[in-house]
């Protein structure tokens, strides 16, 4: 596909079909994002691709756990501040995914999707070691973008979300990852569902104008 088709499409997809994602598939995708640069070529990242028996595990875990009212605990909460500043708070308010759907009265298909874990056939979890400079998080920032883009590149779509780390232990107990790595994203992949509401392209956020973010100095 040509650059411009694949970065265009990068959407939010919040139901994906049954179709699997090949193994090999999965594999090439992080090959290809291992491309991307990172401070002093540290790599921080580690991917691991949860599908399956195990993915259907961790998927009637977080259902449970959030029947029971648990409250979210992910690990990037946990390693950085949360206290935001205005500019990125406020455009979440106004902008954000979430408001799309509030606004035109659908945000039960939000939360269903995200509770359902968007019926992802596959989850790349990414991490960094819990023991990490604020660099490790802009570098996997990078490298998520990168999969992403990767992974349109192989025709597949592609749902970055925090809903997917709400609850780091099952993650940790059925895709096997060490205690001393912080689970930091959720990328699910898989093929779109064209004929699912959530995924209508009237709920796309736009962006701020130019102007908003942007200054040419001289
Ligand atoms: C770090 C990160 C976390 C996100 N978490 C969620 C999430 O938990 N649930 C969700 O539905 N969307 C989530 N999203 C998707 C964003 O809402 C979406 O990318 C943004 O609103 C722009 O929409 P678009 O990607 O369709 O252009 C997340 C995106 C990023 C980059």
């Amino acid at each position: 596909m040509r650059f411009n088709e694949v970065y265009e499409s990068e959407r939010a997809t919040r139901r994906f079909t049954n179709r699997k994602v090949l193994d090999r598939v999965l594999e090439e995708i992080v090959k290809e994002a291992q491309h991307s640069p990172s401070l002093l070529n540290s790599q921080p990242w580690r991917v691991y691709a949860v599908t399956g028996d195990s993915l259907s595990k961790i998927k009637a875990s977080f259902k449970e756990k959030a029947k029971a009212g648990e409250e979210a605990n992910e690990d990037f909460a946990s390693m950085l501040s949360l206290n935001w500043d205005t500019f990125p708070s406020q455009n979440m308010a106004t902008m954000g995914a979430s408001q799309t759907y509030f606004f035109r009265n659908k945000m039960e298909l939000f939360n269903k999707s995200n509770n359902e874990m968007f019926n992802a056939p596959a989850i790349y979890y990414l991490t960094i070691p819990k023991k990490s400079p604020a660099w490790s998080v802009f570098d996997l920032g990078i490298f998520a973008q990168s999969l992403m883009l990767c992974a349109i590149n192989h025709e597949l779509h592609v749902m970055p979300a925090h809903s997917l780390v709400s609850y780091p232990d099952v993650i940790h107990q059925y895709a096997g990852i060490p205690e001393t790595e912080a689970i930091s994203m959720g990328i699910a992949v898989g093929y779109k569902d064209r004929g699912a509401e959530v995924n209508d392209p009237k709920f796309f956020p736009p962006r701020l104008p130019l102007e908003k973010i942007y200054k040419l100095i001289k």
